[in-house]
């Protein structure tokens, strides 16, 4: 071989080069993530455990909150593709209208990975994964519940009022699904109305108090698809004379502390489980997607149905 000035200058770049890998390969994963809001006590803790485990495996998070709007997420999107991150997460506000976005983030080659909302596209390659609960079967967990309390009460025909959550949202829609799947086996059990209160406790309350003036002591059961409209709710059936969780029976779902704390005091008679502690999967899958290893397209999240008879045990518990 013959050394010319030219081998020597490029045997210097490729050893400057590899001196350079090991700076390069500890760089950072940028992950860009829009959240839905801070509509509720569980997407506080959602976003908690998404921070925690970010600065716990040394990732560069870029946080924007949507506050509940679909088209600040579209432009939290477009501006993480703008800035090159490695991957985006979201949690979408609403289930429709996802199409374009996510393909401009495919186009350029950035992998999305869904938590705890899913979204309806025509092209499941617009995401890598989907990691959150079974919405369906959280709303078929409310149902069965109180086709047993139905049971073990006499079956006497109960009204049910249903406070939904964001209209549009992948659980308002699929909790609605899976409760009426359940109760729809007992003729006796009627939903006598149904309205959005945007899974607040402002708007729980709201809606309540509109319900109780319309149908008054007709009300049985409540059905609401989150703890903090139920919470709301709890608040307007007071202030209506009426006693919570006897008077009128109420079914949530989310399992935060709050609700446990209502079950203690007798306000509330079952929360259905909604794990929002989704932050070390969705870093791990993270880092495994830039890494090129294989990734579930669907991670399913375990949870249970906490009755009022075990909340006073398990509230020292919670994690959320
Ligand atoms: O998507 C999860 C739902 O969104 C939770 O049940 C609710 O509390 C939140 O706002």
């Amino acid at each position: 071989m013959i050394i010319t000035r030219r081998t020597l200058l490029g045997a210097a770049a490729a050893i400057a080069c590899a001196a350079a890998i090991p700076a390069f390969a500890a760089k950072p994963l940028t992950i860009g993530f829009s959240q839905v809001g801070a509509e509720s006590e569980w997407r506080t803790a959602n976003t908690a455990s998404i921070k925690d485990a970010a600065k716990k495996a040394g990732v560069n998070l870029k946080f924007a909150d949507a506050q509940q709007q679909q088209q600040n997420q579209v432009k939290a999107i477009r501006s993480f593709i703008a800035q090159r991150v490695d991957v985006i997460a979201f949690s979408p506000v609403v289930e429709t209208g996802w199409e374009t976005v996510l393909r401009e983030a495919k186009n350029a080659k950035i992998p999305v990975i869904l938590t705890d909302r899913a979204v309806k596209v025509t092209d499941p390659s617009l995401y890598v994964s989907f990691i959150g609960s079974d919405f369906v079967e959280e709303g078929r967990r409310a149902g069965r519940w109180l086709l047993d309390y139905a049971k073990k009460n006499g079956d006497k025909p109960l009204n049910i009022v249903e406070l939904q959550g964001t209209t549009g949202a992948a659980p308002a829609i699929d909790r609605r699904n899976g409760f009426a799947e359940v109760i729809g086996t007992n003729p006796k059990l009627k939903v006598i109305r149904s309205q959005t209160a945007d899974f607040t406790r402002a708007k729980g309350k709201e809606v309540m108090e509109a319900f109780l003036k319309s149908e008054g002591k007709k009300i049985n059961v409540l059905y609401a698809h989150n703890d903090d409209m139920a919470i709301g709710a709890i608040q307007a059936i007071e202030e209506a004379g009426l006693k919570p969780g006897k008077d009128i029976i109420i079914i949530s779902i989310d399992g935060v502390k709050g609700a446990f704390e209502a079950m203690k005091a007798g306000k509330l008679n079952v929360t259905v489980e909604c794990n929002p502690l989704l932050g070390p999967t969705l870093i791990q899958t993270a880092q495994d997607v830039v890494a090129g290893k294989p990734v579930p397209k669907r991670i399913v999240v375990n949870e249970g149905v906490f009755p009022a008879e075990v909340a006073a045990k398990e509230l020292p518990n919670r994690k959320y």
